[in-house]
C-alpha cells in the first residue's frame, strides 16, 4: 500500500522510520513542508491551509491513507481535512496516556516507591499544540490526578531543521525552559512534538538523570497497521536494510526502503535525500543507546 507521511520538516522523519521498521513491505511518501516550517508558530488558519495542500497532494498521488507525523497539524486541522476527504488520515497527539501508566510505575526498574508516588509528566510540544483544545480536553479527560504539566519548546524545532542536536546551545535552552519546575519530581517527559526525538541525548542530560521519555511514534504506528488492516511487525529486520542503505548512498535508501522523498511539493534533490539519510542514522543511533 501507499503511504503518506508528513510534518512541517524533519520531525516526521521520525515517524517514518518507525513505519519502516514496522511495516516493511509498503510503500512511503513522505512530505516535509519545510518552506513553511515552523507551523508551531504560525496561525490556525494558515496551519489549515498548509495542511489541505498536502492531502490533496497525497489524494493525487493515490496514497491509501496520510500520517499527519505532526502534533501540531493534528490539533489545529485533523478534524478539518478528515471532514473534507475520504482517505484514511492518521493524526498525532502527545503521549500522555502512556506516560501517566508509566509515572506509576517505576523507571527502568529502579526507582524506589518515593519516586513512584511523586511521579509527574512534562509534556514538551510547540506552542500552537499546548494552547490548542485537543490537549486541554485529552488532559481533562486522562489527567484526573492533575500529574501533568506543560512545556512549550519552539526553539527546538529550529534547532532540528538546522540539525543541531546536541551542543552546549541545545543543552542550555532546554535547561533555561525547565528552570522554573522542580526536576525532580518528573519521572516522565512527553516529547510532544515530533522533532523532538531528535534530542533524546540532550534533555537527559539537561535532567542530569535517566528520566523516561516519550514519543507517540509507537502508537502512531500500531494505529495506522490497525487502520489498514496490516500486521505490525517486530522484528528489527527493517533497522538493518536502513542502517545497511545509509551506508550506501541516499540514492541507495529511498530506493531499498521504498520511500519518494518531497519538500514542499517538489521532489527531494540530492542534498535533501543526503540530509534524510543522515536523520535516519541518528535515529538509529538513539535506538541503539535506549
Ligand atoms: N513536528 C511538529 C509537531 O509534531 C511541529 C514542528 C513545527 O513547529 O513546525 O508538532
Amino acid at each position: 500500500m501507499k503511504i503518506g507521511i508528513f510534518d512541517s520538516g524533519i520531525g516526521g522523519v521520525s515517524v517514518l522510520h518507525e513505519a519502516l521498521e514496522h511495516l516493511p513491505d509498503e510503500e512511503y511518501i513522505f512530505y516535509a513542508d519545510t518552506d513553511h516550517v515552523p507551523y508551531g508558530l504560525k496561525t490556525s488558519d494558515q496551519i489549515i491551509e498548509y495542511v489541505d495542500e498536502i492531502i490533496a497532494f497525497f489524494v493525487k498521488e493515490q496514497a491509501s491513507a496520510v500520517v499527519i507525523a505532526c502534533n501540531t497539524a493534528t490539533a489545529v486541522a485533523a478534524e478539518y481535512v478528515r471532514s473534507k476527504y475520504d482517505i484514511p488520515i492518521i493524526g498525532m497527539e502527545p503521549a500522555v496516556k502512556p506516560a501517566l501508566r508509566n509515572a506509576a510505575a517505576p523507571i527502568g526498574g529502579d526507582n524506589t516507591s518515593t519516586d513512584k508516588e511523586s511521579g509527574r509528566v512534562l509534556v514538551m510540544a510547540t506552542p500552537v499544540t499546548i494552547r490548542e483544545n485537543k490537549l486541554h480536553s485529552l488532559l481533562e479527560r486522562i489527567d484526573t490526578e492533575h500529574k501533568v504539566d506543560l512545556l512549550p519548546m519552539p526553539e527546538l524545532v529550529r534547532f532540528a531543521e538546522n540539525e543541531i542536536f546536541e551542543d552546549e546551545e541545545v543543552e542550555g535552552y532546554i535547561r533555561k525552559q525547565i528552570s522554573d519546575f522542580d526536576t525532580d519530581r518528573y519521572s516522565e517527559v512527553v516529547l510532544g512534538c515530533t522533532h523532538f526525538t531528535f534530542f533524546r541525548n540532550a534533555i537527559r542530560n539537561a535532567f542530569g538523570r535517566n528520566i523516561d521519555l516519550i514519543d507517540g511514534n509507537e502508537g502512531t504506528v500500531r494505529h495506522l497497521a490497525d487502520v489498514l488492516g496490516l500486521k505490525y511487525q517486530t522484528s528489527g529486520q527493517t533497522s538493518d536494510l536502513i542502517r545497511e542503505a545509509s551506508e550506501d548512498t541516499s540514492d541507495t535508501i529511498r530506493r531499498t526502503a521504498d520511500v519518494e522523498y518531497y519538500i514542499s511539493g517538489r521532489k527531494a534533490l540530492k542534498e535533501d535525500l543526503d540530509r534524510f539519510t543522515r536523520l535516519h542514522e541518528r535515529l538509529n543511533q538513539l535506538q541503539d543507546n535506549l
